[in-house]
C-alpha cells in the first residue's frame, strides 16, 4: 500500500504531513512512502533525506496524487488538488468539514474517503493522535516566543551591576492547550504569568504551572461540551472585561486564545484598554483567525496601536514548520498505526477514533458522526429500598432448598465453628505462655489486615513508612529469638521473621526509590 506526502501549496505553509522521521516509521509499519519533490523543503528536508530512509521522490504533485492509495496532507486540498486524487482514493488532512461544504462535495463527486485530523474525538485513547493539540501546544509556545520578539525588555528580573530589572508581567486569557503551553513558555523565561478562563476546572492546571489564576467573583460555569468553553452571559463578559481593564494597567504582555468552538472568538481587548497598556507592551491574539479577540487585531498581520504592538498571526506553527511537521506527521503515525499495518489497514466504523473523524466514505457522507451514548451511570438504589434488598441476598445464594448460605460460602459459619473448635484445642493443650503470644499474634494479625486493607490508595505511601517501622521491630525481635539452640522452633522462627521483615523493608526502599525516580526529570 502506498502513501503519498505532497508539498503544500497553500501560500506561506511551511508545514509537510511526514518527516524523514515518521516517513521512517511508515515505512517500518510496512506501507511504501511516496514524497513529492521539495515537499519538506521549507521545514528543512531535503529530498535526500527521505530517500536515505528509503521513499521514493515523485517529479511533480500529478504522479504524486495519481501514485498514491493514500494521501497525507496538513492543510484541506485545493479544487485543483481534489481533481488530481485518485477516484474512490483515501485523503487524511485537515479538513474543517463544518466550514468546508463545497469542498466536501467536490471530494464525495470523487468518492473519496476522507479522514479529518480537526475531527478527531478528544478522549483519552486518541491524545496520541490529536493534531488540534499538538499545533495549539506550538502556537503557545510561539505566541510567547513573538511576544519576546517585540517586547523591548527581559521577560526575567535581574540584579545587574547597573541596577534592577524587574521581570515581565504576562497576562494569558484561555487556558487550554495553547493557553497551558504559553504560561509554561513565559514561566521558563522567567516571567510573572497570570492567566484567566472560563472555565473554574482549569484552576489547578493554571497552578501547578506556577501562574496565578485570576479570579471572577461570579457564579458562571464556562465548561461546556467534551471539555470545550460555552459562550457566556453579557454580564459575566462584562465582569470579567472589568478585571482585564485593571490588569492591562499592570501588565507588560497579553496572549489571548480564548475560543469557542463554531462561533467567532470573544471580543475581550478592547481599543480604550490598549490604551491603557505601558507603550512597548505586546498583545499576541492567537484568537485571530477565528475573528481575534483583541479589537485591533488584524489577522495575519504584526500592527502597532497606541504605542502597544498588536500581532494576530495565523500561522504560529508554520513558523516552526520543522517541530510542527514532527508532532503532525507522528500523529499521522499512530492514526495509522491503530487503523492497521500495510495489509491490515481499514476504515473501522466500530472504531470510535476513526469514526468520529470519517468525514466521507467512499463519497457517502459521514459527518457529522452519530453522538457517542451517554456513559451509563449506576443508579442509586432509593434510600428505602436497601433492607428488601439485604434481605433478599442469603436467598438468593441459596441452593436446593437450603436456607442460609452453603457452607465454605462468604457469611457460612462453619469456617468460624472449626476456628472456635481449634482455639478451644489449643487452649487445652498448650502451654500457658504461648496462650500469651498466641492471643497477640492473632489480635496483631487482625489489626495489621485491617491497618492495611482500609488505607486509602493514595496514602499507601506513607503506610509503607509505618510498616517499614514495624518490619524494623519484627527484625529486632526476630534477632533475640535466634539466639537459642539452632534447630529449636524459636530460632527456626525467628530467622523466618528476620528474612521477611528484611526483604520488606528492602523492597519497601527500591519500590519508593522507583516512584521518585518517576517525578525527577
Ligand atoms: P479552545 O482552543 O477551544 O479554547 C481555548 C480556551 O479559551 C479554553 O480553555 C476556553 O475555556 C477558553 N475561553 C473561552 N471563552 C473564554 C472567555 N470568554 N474568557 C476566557 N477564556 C475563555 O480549547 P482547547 O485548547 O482546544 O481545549 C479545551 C479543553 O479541551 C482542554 O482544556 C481539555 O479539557 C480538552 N481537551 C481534551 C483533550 C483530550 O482528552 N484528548 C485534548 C485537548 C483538549
Amino acid at each position: 500500500m502506498k502513501i503519498g506526502i505532497p508539498k503544500e501549496i497553500h501560500p506561506g505553509e511551511r508545514r509537510v504531513a511526514a518527516t524523514p522521521d515518521t516517513a521512517k516509521r511508515l515505512k517500518s509499519f510496512g506501507f511504501d512512502v511516496l514524497v513529492e519533490s521539495g515537499a519538506g523543503v521549507a521545514a528543512e528536508f531535503a529530498n535526500i533525506a527521505y530517500t536515505d530512509v528509503g521513499c521514493e521522490i515523485a517529479p511533480d504533485a500529478r504522479h504524486l496524487w495519481a501514485d498514491a492509495d493514500v494521501v497525507l496532507k496538513v492543510r484541506p486540498p485545493t479544487a485543483d488538488e481534489v481533481e488530481m486524487l485518485r477516484e474512490g482514493g483515501t485523503l487524511i488532512s485537515f479538513i474543517y468539514p463544518a466550514q468546508n461544504k463545497a469542498l466536501l462535495d467536490q471530494l464525495a463527486a470523487r468518492r473519496a474517503t476522507v479522514i479529518a485530523m480537526d475531527a478527531v474525538p478528544r478522549i483519552s485513547r486518541a491524545q496520541k493522535l490529536d493534531a488540534l493539540s499538538s499545533m495549539a501546544n506550538i502556537s503557545g509556545y510561539r505566541a510567547v516566543i513573538e511576544a519576546a520578539n517585540n517586547f523591548g525588555r527581559f521577560f526575567t528580573g535581574q540584579i545587574t551591576a547597573a541596577g534592577k530589572v524587574p521581570p515581565a508581567k504576562v497576562l494569558i486569557i484561555g487556558a487550554g492547550v495553547a493557553g497551558l503551553a504559553a504560561i509554561g513558555t513565559a514561566k521558563g523565561l522567567g516571567a510573572i504569568v497570570r492567566s484567566f478562563d472560563t472555565r473554574p476546572v482549569v484552576k489547578e492546571q493554571i497552578e501547578s504551572m506556577g501562574a496565578e489564576f485570576l479570579l471572577l467573583d461570579f457564579k458562571e460555569d464556562g465548561t461546556g461540551e467534551g471539555g470545550y468553553a460555552k459562550p457566556m452571559s453579557a454580564e459575566f463578559i462584562a465582569a470579567e472585561m472589568d478585571l482585564f481593564r485593571k490588569q492591562a494597567k499592570e501588565v507588560d504582555i497579553i496572549i489571548t486564545t480564548a475560543l469557542i468552538p463554531g462561533r467567532p472568538a470573544p471580543k475581550l481587548i478592547t481599543t480604550d484598554m490598549l490604551a491603557l497598556m505601558r507603550p512597548g507592551s505586546v498583545v499576541v491574539d492567537l484568537a485571530a483567525e477565528a475573528g481575534g479577540n483583541c479589537e485591533a487585531t488584524v489577522p495575519g498581520e504584526k500592527i502597532h496601536y497606541a504605542g502597544v504592538t498588536v500581532i494576530g498571526y495565523t500561522d504560529l506553527p508554520s513558523r516552526m514548520a520543522s517541530q510542527s511537521s514532527q508532532l503532525y506527521g507522528s500523529n499521522l503515525c499512530h492514526l495509522l498505526d491503530d487503523m492497521g499495518k500495510n495489509e491490515k489497514y481499514r476504515v473501522d466504523e466500530n472504531d470510535e477514533v476513526v469514526r468520529g473523524a470519517l468525514v466521507l466514505r467512499e463519497g457517502r457522507l459521514m459527518w457529522p458522526p452519530p453522538k457517542p451514548p451517554a456513559p451509563l451511570i449506576p443508579q442509586k438504589p432509593p434510600e428505602a429500598a436497601k433492607p428488601a434488598a439485604v434481605a433478599h441476598k442469603p436467598k438468593a445464594a441459596s441452593r436446593g432448598g437450603h436456607h442460609g448460605p452453603p457452607a465454605g460460602e462468604p457469611g457460612s459459619p462453619l469456617p468460624l465453628l472449626l476456628a472456635g473448635a481449634a482455639l478451644v484445642g489449643i487452649g487445652l493443650g498448650a502451654p500457658k505462655d504461648f496462650i500469651g503470644h498466641f492471643t497477640v499474634f492473632v489480635l496483631a494479625c487482625f489489626i495489621g489486615y485491617q491497618v492495611v486493607w482500609n488505607v486509602a490508595p493514595a496514602l499507601h505511601t506513607p503506610l509503607m513508612s509505618v510498616t517499614n517501622a514495624i518490619s524494623g521491630i519484627i527484625i529486632l525481635g526476630g534477632m533475640l529469638q535466634v539466639s537459642g539452640a539452632p534447630t529449636s522452633a524459636a530460632t527456626i522462627l525467628g530467622a523466618a521473621a528476620i528474612l521477611l521483615a528484611t526483604i520488606n523493608v528492602a523492597g519497601g526502599f527500591l519500590v519508593t526509590q522507583r516512584m521518585l525516580k518517576m517525578f525527577r526529570k
